[in-house]
């Protein structure tokens, strides 16, 4: 869709009012017969929109769409996260299609996003669930000013950022399982895969990979998961819209980068603590050849895991597949 669409639609969603025909015209600067051609183009799209003559247009309802009008149009113009949006009805990974993206220079803050992956990616080699119509699939490029190995710090951020966007849309409050698997109630409702490029001592970019299981029902779960999973749908009844949810992680997400840039590490790794599940709890590291296990101590400068040996002294995991006894 165009453009006007979307503005028209960011006027819509802005009132629960009439907006009449010469009101959007004048602000839009088009005719009203333009207005009128493109409140058409929303219908065809799903968009209920009513039209009283005399009062004007109001929004009554919109679809569950994840595509470039739907979120522009909610999109504050000044969010870093989202300036571009590449979004697709199905791909194979929107990691890949990032990383090739930023490879050919995409600038800071492009997301691709898409209904559908044929082949999420998920951590340790892992697959992502990736169906259709009930949840977000996203990647977002950032180029921070960083050393490869503080790359690892955005894992940290963008998990605290998921977080507050579950829990500003939702009101559940998720826990973070160190590093970056989300959950509510012990159950996995989000992941993260950030992948980078970088030279021997400069990061060139960062991609984010951002999986939220947001609309879906038990039954649209594998049955042969390694982990239990679930949605806020599940937690808490209730369908959430997708291209709301979003935004407020676009938005949360640039707050949050651009106060890392100027504070640092230290408030992303206190609000990280905050909602980590595991603060004394005994865990179990696999470690790949080795387990170790002992109480979760926290995490370190550079976000290690320290777990506490049965001397007294830490362990310093830097990856590894944690569980909580
Ligand atoms: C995990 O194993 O917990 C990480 C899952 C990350 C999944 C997301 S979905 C969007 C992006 N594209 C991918 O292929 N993977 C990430």
């Amino acid at each position: 869709m165009s453009s006007l669409s979307c503005a028209i639609l960011r006027l819509l969603l802005e009132t629960d009012e009439q907006i009449s025909g010469g009101r959007l015209s004048r602000e839009l600067g088009v005719t009203r017969s333009a207005i009128w051609k493109k409140i058409a183009e929303l219908r065809r799209h799903g968009y209920r929109i009513d039209a009283t003559p005399s009062k004007g247009y109001r929004l009554l309802f919109s679809p569950d769409l994840l595509d470039e009008t739907a979120l522009k149009a909610r999109l504050p113009d000044s969010c870093l996260i989202g300036r571009r949006l590449v979004c697709s009805a199905t791909t194979v990974s929107t990691n890949s299609d990032a990383f090739r993206l930023a490879e050919n220079g995409a600038e800071e803050g492009t997301v691709v996003i898409s209904d559908c992956q044929s082949g999420g990616k998920g951590r340790l080699g892992r697959r992502w669930e990736s169906p259709a119509g009930v949840n977000l699939y996203c990647s977002i490029i950032l180029r921070p000013d960083l050393l490869p190995n503080e790359a690892s710090r955005l894992t940290f951020l963008s998990a605290v950022a998921v977080a507050d966007a579950i829990e500003g849309i939702t009101g559940l409050a998720p826990t973070i399982k160190w590093p970056n698997d989300l959950l509510l109630n012990e159950k996995k409702v989000a992941g993260l895969l950030n992948e980078m490029s970088a030279e021997t001592d400069r990061v060139g970019f960062v991609i984010l990979g951002i999986g939220v299981n947001i609309n879906m029902t038990e039954e649209q779960f594998p049955s042969d998961l390694r982990s239990p999973a679930t949605s806020p749908r599940i937690a808490a009844g209730g369908t959430v819209e997708r291209a709301a949810f979003a935004v407020r992680l676009f938005t949360e997400l640039a707050a949050a980068y651009q106060r890392f840039q100027l504070e640092g590490f230290d408030p992303v790794r206190e609000a990280w603590s905050r909602r980590c599940n595991a603060f004394g709890r005994d865990v179990s590291v696999d470690l790949g050849n080795s387990t170790l296990r002992g109480p979760f101590a926290g995490i370190d400068r550079d976000g290690a895991m320290l777990v506490q040996r049965p001397d007294g002294t830490m362990e310093r995991i830097v990856s590894g597949d944690v569980t909580i006894c």
